[in-house]
């Protein structure tokens, strides 16, 4: 970046003009971006540290180059690889999709043969796993157990560590898509005191996970095709968002090299918060809370007076409709015709009624997110509520997956580490305790 006073229209660059010192700066322009640290030249006098950008919560930084997942929040575009995500829940399967993420294509018939194969030959944990699990109190949160023995299996799988042979990373990502379904129904059946039910190959990726959860003494689970259908939908409408909360947190900790498994632990962790992942068990609180249909326009009025939120609403990105939630509200009249209708339904559909009419939300762009409709199913499903950002986690395994190895294979990457504009104390020096 050089100083100059007369940059040339139609250039691909931006001039910045520091009142400070009256110089102006050319930064190249790349993708619609300019580099951060390009910005650190600009200074008042040779030893300051330079000009950078405050930015809390990444609203409008990029900290990354990715062709994974494609976002218009505007518009209420969601693509995966180039195929948008309301042809891939009609067309596709789960594990389609999760090697869509990981390898950038769709598989052919004979690679998606294979990539089945290797992830339910990794659905079994090794039995000291279970041992971990039978640690918990008996109603811990199976969310919390999960990342719990996410990052207890790193300690398994040792030879994980060595993040840059690939065939180490192809490894991990048949044990760790393969292996989530089992931990997460493992979670499940320790809280209810249930006998853990190992995997069953014969079965689908969702059909399989459904077996483990709920099969009692029948010789062979068989899943019901619309819930087992249903589930596989669902895991593929979560299996990746681009830069949220939890794949930045899978890439920022996968950033300091550690294993894929504890990454993958602290990116399961993130999404646990109510903000995120947590927000489709907090909509089910929130409409149990509610009750009745009479309620309605109390809580809004509570809402919009500041006092909590209309969980299931809004979204840092989508400032339209998210095309999950339309996806996911089809998808429950398939599921309810099995499962009969959940009483919730009604208030949640007057909800948003109510809500896309009121000029709080109209007026903040505030519209159903993934998580409004996707507890309904899950709870209609049987599943209890604490396990809804379990559900969640297994489908966005592939996601975070897609993510770490693509962050890895970025020559442009280094480990991850913020800067902060320090507002603190001078120097000052400590006075003895007797003295203060
Ligand atoms: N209910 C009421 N008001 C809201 C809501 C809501 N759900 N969401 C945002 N607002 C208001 C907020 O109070 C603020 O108003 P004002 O400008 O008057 O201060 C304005 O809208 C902007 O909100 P924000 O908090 O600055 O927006 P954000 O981009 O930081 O937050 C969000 C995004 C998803 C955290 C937020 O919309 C929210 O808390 N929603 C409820 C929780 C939820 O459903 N989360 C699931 C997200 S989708 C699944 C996933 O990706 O994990």
């Amino acid at each position: 970046m050089a100083a100059t006073a007369e940059p040339a229209k139609g250039q691909n660059t931006l001039s910045i003009t520091d009142n400070r010192t009256g110089k102006t700066y050319i930064v190249p322009i790349e993708h619609d971006t300019i580099k951060a640290t390009d910005l650190r030249q600009i200074k008042v006098n040779p030893e300051d540290f330079g000009m950078m950008t405050y930015d809390p919560a990444f609203m409008n930084t990029a900290s990354c180059k990715s062709k994974i997942t494609f976002i218009d929040g505007d518009k209420g575009i969601l693509r995966y690889r180039g195929y948008p995500i309301e042809q891939l829940a009609e067309k596709c399967t789960y594990l389609e999709v999760a090697y869509l993420l990981i390898y950038g294509e769709l598989p052919g018939k004979q690679q998606l043969e294979e990539w089945t194969n290797h992830i339910t030959t990794h659905t079994f944990v090794h039995e000291n796993i279970k041992k971990v699990m039978d640690g918990f109190h008996y109603d811990a949160h199976p969310m919390g157990m999960f990342v719990s023995t996410l990052a207890a299996l790193s300690t398994f799988y040792p030879s994980a560590k060595k993040i840059n042979d690939p065939l180490e990373r192809e490894m991990t990502f048949y044990r760790l898509i393969g292996k989530a379904p089992t931990l997460a129904a493992f979670a499940y059946r320790h809280s209810v005191g249930m006998p853990y039910v190992h995997p069953d190959n014969e079965l689908s990726y969702a059909g399989d996970f459904l077996a483990m959860m709920y099969r009692v003494a029948e010789p062979k689970y068989r899943p019901n095709p619309i819930m087992e259908h249903a589930l596989d939908v669902l895991f593929i409408l979560h299996a990746d968002h681009e830069q949220n909360c939890s794949a930045n947190a899978m890439r920022g900790v996968g950033s300091s090299q550690v294993d894929p498994y504890s990454a993958a632990a602290a990116a399961a962790a993130a999404l646990y918060g109510p903000l995120h992942g947590g927000a489709n068990e907090a909509v089910l609180r929130m409409l149990a809370e509610i009750g009745t249909k009479e309620n309605i326009p109390g809580f809004i009025k509570d809402v919009k007076e500041g006092k909590g939120r209309l969980m299931g609403f809004g979204h840092r990105v989508y400032k339209n409709y998210d095309p999950r939630a339309a996806i996911i509200k089809k998808l429950a009249d398939q599921v309810f015709e099995v499962t009969g209708r959940n009483p919730k339904l009604d208030i949640a559909l007057e909800l948003e009624k109510i809500a896309l009419q009121d000029e709080y939300f109209v007026k903040r762009k505030l519209y159903p997110n993934v998580d409004f409709y996707s507890g309904l199913i899950y709870q209609a499903m049987k599943f209890p509520v604490d396990m809804f950002p379990v559900l969640f986690a297994i489908g966005r395994m592939s996601g975070w997956l897609a993510q770490w190895s693509e962050m890895l294979q970025d020559p442009d990457q280094k480990i991850a580490r913020p800067r902060q504009v320090f507002l603190g104390n001078e120097k000052r020096d400590v006075v003895m305790l007797s003295q203060r």
